[in-house]
């Protein structure tokens, strides 16, 4: 167990997190101690390729696959960390928002599994575990306050965070999730789901500034977010170009400029929050910060802004269930008492 050579054994919490919300089945073993948390396990079965036919996620088909997974995960994380059942302190699973069905098998497992191990389960709101996922694997410790920029597949959330369970939404979208509007441009693009991660690949080989595409609510200090306006530009630029959509150039540069579209009003906008509300620091997470671009833009507008920024390490922006485990595991070193909804919500707000 890697926690252990840094962490008194005797000390430690472990944590067990569940990640059910989507179309990835996660779980994850976390180690908190005084309220600092190590990675001891993780493991996510993607459903990517099961989905893909259908350019998107299938809620029956996720459930299954989140059935079939989660049992099989849960025994290969304690096998292959060599932990027993018995050392568990706690679990922690994601109670929304999300599918409903997809949520459910997340619940029932964790629920089943805390009563036969007489352990607390902690429900965790998903986006809570975005939203700190930043301070995974970070140097130091979380300080309140901070500006957090969640950026995902179904949010764009700009929050005030003052402190646990004190989040004031400053900003969401009007219309898509960024996220939601990489994956349908990329069907546009004739790219396979999820698109983000492909609109970045053909991106890298493009021009950013060959074309010009309107950006919704383009003023940095409208802290208001708007991406469906993009997608209808990149369908009608698309249909009157329909003699170079066989071009590779063409549509790298068609991605190249629509990303940059996309990825520079994230971060003005967020630039702008962070000035205007006077924080310090900027915490980003959610999919799309998977993105080396935006990675890339945050990073040189906080150094110019004298912001502090966290990002969630790569791997870990994308759902997983180490999120989940970690913001429980922080949550109640700050002694705040596991509670779990009678039943899950798809549509919990942050
Ligand atoms: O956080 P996440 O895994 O799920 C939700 O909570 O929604 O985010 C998924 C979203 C998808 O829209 C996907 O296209 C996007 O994150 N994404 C990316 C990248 N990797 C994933 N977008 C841009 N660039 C990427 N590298
Ligand atoms: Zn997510």
């Amino acid at each position: 167990m890697a926690a252990s050579t840094r962490m008194d054994r005797r000390k430690t919490t472990l944590w067990l997190g569940i990640e059910s919300s989507c179309d990835e089945t996660g779980v994850a073993l976390v180690a908190e101690q005084a309220g600092r948390t190590q990675i001891v396990g993780a493991l996510l079965a993607s459903q990517v390729y099961r989905h893909r036919p259908y350019g998107g996620v299938v809620p029956e088909l996720a459930v299954r696959e989140h059935s079939r997974n989660l049992p099989l995960l849960v025994a290969r994380l304690f096998r292959e960390a060599s932990i027993a059942l018995r050392e568990l302190g706690g679990i922690a699973v994601t109670e929304g928002p999300g599918l409903a069905s997809c949520l459910l098998v997340g619940n029932a497992y964790a629920r089943a599994m805390g009563a036969a191990l007489g352990l607390p389960v902690f429900g965790v709101n998903h986006l809570e575990g975005h939203l700190f996922s930043p301070f995974l694997e970070a140097e130091e410790s979380i300080s309140f306050p901070f500006l957090g920029l969640v950026v995902s597949g179904g949010h764009t959330i700009l929050a005030s965070v003052e402190g646990w369970n004190r989040y004031r939404i400053l900003s969401s979208t009007s219309d898509d999730a960024a996220g939601e509007a990489l994956d349908k441009i990329a069907r546009l693009l004739g790219l396979p789901y999820p698109g983000g991660p492909e609109i970045e690949k053909l991106a890298a080989r493009g021009n950013p500034k060959a074309f010009r595409f309107p950006r919704g609510f383009p003023e940095a200090r409208d802290l208001r977010f708007s991406f469906s306006g993009v997608k209808t530009a990149v369908r009608y630029f698309l249909e009157k170009h329909a003699e170079e959509r066989g071009d590779p150039a063409f549509l790298a540069d068609v991605a190249a400029s629509l990303q940059e579209a996309v990825l520079r009003t994230l971060c003005e906008k967020a630039l702008w929050a962070a000035a205007g509300g006077g924080f310090r620091i900027l915490a980003a997470s959610g999919g799309v910060l998977a993105n080396q671009r935006l990675r890339e833009l945050l990073e040189a507008g906080c150094h110019h802004a004298r912001l502090a920024l966290h990002i969630a390490p790569s791997a870990l922006c994308t759902d997983n269930a180490v999120m989940i485990a970690s913001a429980a595991a922080w949550k109640s070193a700050a002694g705040l008492p596991a509670s779990l909804g009678e039943d899950v919500d798809p549509g919990l707000p942050l």
